[in-house]
């Protein structure tokens, strides 16, 4: 086993990962470790775009109404104050690390998306947003002395030493285990964990690993009640599912039963642009009885190989044509509101552990994230990280023990993917788009069946599981619906749930 020192750590090569070690490259030496290849992550996959308050008629604080609205009263109102006010400095500094946005003319192209009140979307080769901005953030990383990619690398743990996080172990399947030593610190930017469902929009590298080494470390993990669905990814079995973006249906598309009948102004007033939970809802409903419904995009005919270049070349693929043709669509896992709680600089509950990006719980998505606010987030709170991570004293590691970590992984791809199926099917079937008590507690009982059995060198699946019982639980406790988080059971919001919740603590606690 091989014991490396650096400067600062960072698990994950998304958009949070790579802005984090861009802003800290002058600092100091930054190791980026990644499961996959750099380009294996959510950010790249991003389609509709990254919304920023720079239109003439928008402002920071319509951004925050719609941000807030959205959350279903869960957001946080200074952590949204942050992001939206840091939008356009955001959008200036990804252009100037190379990243070319649409342009109109002069200015940058605008496009609306699901319950945003105006068009604040950049958005970069039409559809190919998320591959634009990482694109150009990895030809500047490549380009700094002062970062290294270890790649094709499994993080197991964070390594703990006087109630500080300084590193993590590792594993790959050349070197084995290895160990990685930070002396400022260590910032988790592993990104979401779609996989753990049946269904999702996610990379398949998306298992909550970050989610889980930090819940074992013993960080605080919150909201992870709360599960986005979005409602139009295209309904052709595979894994991931492919996304018909958001900014689709911003151009002009609607949703359409079998016969042809648009139905989503029947559930909201914001029509086919509603918030996704209530879209993704919407859809639960229309295709209860083995229905199918369409993303009717006939209407942007002239246009659509153009602005959604990749979504059309997809569709023509398996043989849609959106020009002409409707598209099947149906609701995907596709981003996790909750996460590791942090605080405005991303640190969170453990001294030296910071957490960006998806797995980070900044409290700017509430109950519900509003569409392209997640590759903003990545970037406003990397940058969060990056300030404070440098005001910690630099630790010396001279006296740290050497000792033998014997970890294998599992190298029997077929056999681990048989229980990640099994943990993805259950969660699913058990805490998916609607929820209820009785069929959350069987999902429950299924997966501690699942843990009694599972090999621990699995270690994704083991990760998995993990997290889908953090989710199951956590939907279990929120006896109320809200946003992605939707019991049959408990249908309604309530005004006073946080503070029924603090009053029965306060009561346990002097019990
Ligand atoms: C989309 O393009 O619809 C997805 C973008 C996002 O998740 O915000």
């Amino acid at each position: 086993m091989t014991a490396r020192v650096t400067d600062f750590l960072v698990i994950g090569s998304g958009i949070a990962g790579l802005t984090t070690a861009l802003s800290l490259a002058q600092h100091g030496h930054v190791i980026i470790i990644t499961k996959s290849n750099e380009e294996a992550c959510n950010s790249y996959r991003a389609q509709g775009g990254i919304a920023a308050a720079i239109g003439d008629e928008d402002s920071p604080e319509l951004h925050l109404e719609d941000t807030m609205r959205t959350g279903v009263g869960h957001a946080d109102g200074k952590s949204v104050d942050m992001l939206v006010r840091k939008g356009p400095e955001i959008i200036s500094l990804l252009a100037d690390w190379g990243t070319r946005f649409d342009r109109e003319g002069a200015e940058f192209a605008l496009a609306k998306e699901g319950s945003h009140s105006k068009a604040r979307i950049l958005h970069v080769t039409g559809d190919a947003t998320g591959k634009g901005i990482m694109d150009s953030l990895l030809l500047c990383a490549k380009k700094q002395p002062s970062i290294s990619f270890v790649s094709h690398t499994m993080v197991v743990d964070l390594i703990m030493q006087n109630e500080q996080c300084v590193g993590a172990l590792t594993v790959d399947q050349e070197t084995g285990a290895n160990r990685y030593f930070a002396r400022f610190g260590v910032v988790l930017a592993t990104g979401g964990c779609g996989q753990v469902y049946r269904y999702t929009t996610n990379d398949i590298v998306s298992t909550g690993d970050g989610l889980a080494m930090a819940y074992r470390a013993g960080a605080v993990l919150a909201d992870m009640e709360f599960v986005q669905f979005h409602p139009t990814a295209l309904n052709v079995d595979q894994n991931p599912m492919f996304l018909i973006s958001e900014a689709v249906r911003g151009e002009g598309a609607i949703l359409v039963t079998e016969e042809c009948v648009p139905f989503m102004k029947k559930y909201s007033e914001w029509g086919d642009l509603a918030p996704r939970d209530v879209v993704s809802r919407a859809i639960y409903q229309e295709t209860k009885n083995g229905h199918q419904v369409y993303l009717d995009a006939t209407s942007i005919k002239g246009n659509f190989e153009k602005r959604f270049p990749t979504i059309f070349a997809t569709c023509m693929q398996v043989g849609i044509d959106p020009r002409v043709d409707l598209i099947p669509v149906t609701p995907a896992a596709h981003f996790v509101m909750g996460g590791i709680k942090t605080d405005l600089s991303g640190q969170t509950s453990i001294s030296r552990l910071f957490a960006c990006g998806e797995v980070a719980c900044t409290g700017v998505h509430g109950a519900n994230r509003l569409g392209s606010n997640s590759l903003l987030e990545g970037a406003v709170f990397a940058r969060q990280v990056a300030k404070k991570i440098i005001s910690f004293p630099p630790l010396l590691f001279s006296s740290w023990q050497e000792d033998e970590v014997s970890i294998r992984l599992c190298n029997d791809k077929q056999k681990e993917e048989k229980w990640k199926q099994q943990i993805q099917d259950i969660l699913w079937k058990y805490a998916g788009i609607v929820r209820v008590k009785s069929e959350m507690e069987q999902g429950l009982e299924e997966l501690i069946s699942i843990s009694e059995q599972l090999p621990p060198t699995y270690l994704e699946s083991q990760n998995m599981l993990q997290v889908a019982q953090i989710i199951i639980k956590s939907a279990l406790w929120r006896e109320e619906s809200r946003g992605g988080h939707f019991r049959s059971d408990y249908p309604e919001t309530l005004v006073d749930w946080a503070l029924r919740q603090y009053k029965v603590k306060e009561k346990l606690q002097h019990e």
